[in-house]
């Protein structure tokens, strides 16, 4: 954190700090004078440190008059005078007036969006919800201290100043949520304007607060909403085109294994608008899996690992669905990470079925020959390949991955 955020820090608990206590102050609880004058002292500094914010954040020059003059670093400037200490040096405490501008210090509060702005690896739901969290019960007590200061409708003023403070509280939030419950109510006029004023306060902040909250729920599970948003589409695709129950059934099943595999979505498609750089460490984190699936690729160096990683493609093959058929040309080698794949031969036998972990498709590559078999995916395969120019660029820098691969090829053949 630089220093600019400890400053923002400040004057967001000096907002606070004016937003909780002055209102308490303003309803008639009476301080003893040197904490008044303390709390004066402080909004001072605070100030000092909102006005430097303001030319940080504007980019203005103090020294250039008339390009800065702005209503609210007037009011800041005001603030910085301590009131308190100037009229009890002059014996004089009736200063409650001046409070009324102090309290404006706590407009500053919306420094979290800046300070949250510094933290740009922040989760944008922390984002949506600190401003709300910090904010909400600020105004509550706002408009509770406004409604004592008003006598507090048919509630009344109690004894205890704890109980009317709760009591205000209650008022506040319910007439905020709600239109109130009927319970405590307005008797004079002006309570009667407040309530109204409040009322309207409430449709649009909570208005606000509520849609955000149901946005931020809907937004919870993106990934899910998308899923779902897919599937409405494909079924209403199918029925438009009458497609066959059985075919439904493949595309509902490939849909669910790619939901419950990929949280329905394809790596090599996310996130395309990453720099390159970014999204070449990103294909290496993601790669990163099948290494521990291949037992040769286990001990590779380093160098042919990063090579290989980000010229992976992954793909995803139903169970049925040909990978390759014999005698097609050899356009890729094939890394099994998941699923099994039954190598078949032209005559339609299986040969063998491969599992995780295994790679096919060598023999064609290497000896630059049609394919011998056909590839057949078994069950859902997630599988990742590597494209011939990407391996020959692969096997002429490290020949010992084309070494390995070919003794593996002869193991096959023999
Ligand atoms: P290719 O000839 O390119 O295409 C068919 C693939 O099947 C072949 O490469 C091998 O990777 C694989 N294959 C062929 N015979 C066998 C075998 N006996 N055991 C395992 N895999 C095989």
């Amino acid at each position: 954190m630089n220093r600019t955020q400890y400053l923002r820090i400040i004057s967001i608990c000096g907002s606070l700090l004016v937003g909780f206590w002055f209102p308490i102050r303003l309803i008639g609880f009476v301080p003893p004078i040197y904490l008044e004058i303390f709390f004066d002292l402080l909004i001072s500094v605070i100030s000092i440190v909102n006005i430097y914010l303001y030319f940080y954040d504007s980019n203005k020059n103090p020294r250039e008059l008339p390009s800065w003059f702005n209503l609210s670093l007037v009011l800041d400037l005001i603030c910085v005078v301590p009131f308190s200490l100037i009229s009890f040096l002059m014996l004089d405490t009736t200063f409650h007036s001046i409070l009324l501008f102090n309290l404006l210090c706590a407009r500053h509060i919306r420094q979290i969006r800046p300070f949250l702005d510094g933290f740009p690896s922040l989760q944008p739901i922390i984002y949506r919800l600190v401003p709300l969290i910090i904010t909400m019960p600020l105004l509550v007590h706002l408009i509770a201290c406004g409604w004592i200061a008003l006598g507090s409708g048919t509630a009344g003023i109690d004894d205890d100043p704890t109980l009317t403070y709760v009591k205000a509280i209650y008022w506040a939030f319910s007439t905020l949520t709600t239109v109130g419950y009927g319970d405590i109510s307005a008797k004079t006029m002006l309570q009667m304007l407040y309530a109204c004023g409040t009322q309207i306060i409430g449709v649009g902040v909570f208005g606000f607060i509520l849609s955000n909250v149901a946005g931020l729920l809907a937004r919870s599970d993106a990934a899910r909403e998308h899923h779902m948003d897919n599937l409405d589409k494909i079924e209403t695709y199918m029925s438009l085109h009458k497609i066959p129950i059985e075919l439904r059934t493949k595309i509902r099943t490939y849909y669910h294994y790619m939901w419950t595999n990929k949280k329905g979505y394809q790596d090599d498609t996310l996130l395309e608008d990453l720099p390159v750089k970014i999204q070449s460490e990103l294909i290496l984190h993601i790669n990163k899996s099948i290494v521990s699936k291949v037992p040769f690729l286990r001990d590779a160096d380093s160098e042919l690992l990063g090579e290989l990683m980000t010229k992976l493609k992954s793909r995803v093959f139903v169970p049925g669905e040909k990978i390759f058929k014999a005698d097609d040309a050899g356009d890729a080698l094939y890394f099994i990470q998941s699923g099994s794949v039954d190598i078949i031969s032209r005559e339609g036998s299986i040969i063998a079925t491969l599992q995780d972990g295994a790679f096919f498709g060598e023999m064609a590559l290497i000896s630059d020959k049609p394919r011998s078999a056909t590839a057949k995916a078994h069950s859902f395969c997630d599988i990742y390949a590597l494209s011939k120019d990407a391996f020959d660029n692969v096997t002429s820098s490290h020949p010992h991955f084309k070494s390995h691969i070919e003794d593996v090829m002869k193991k096959r053949v023999a």
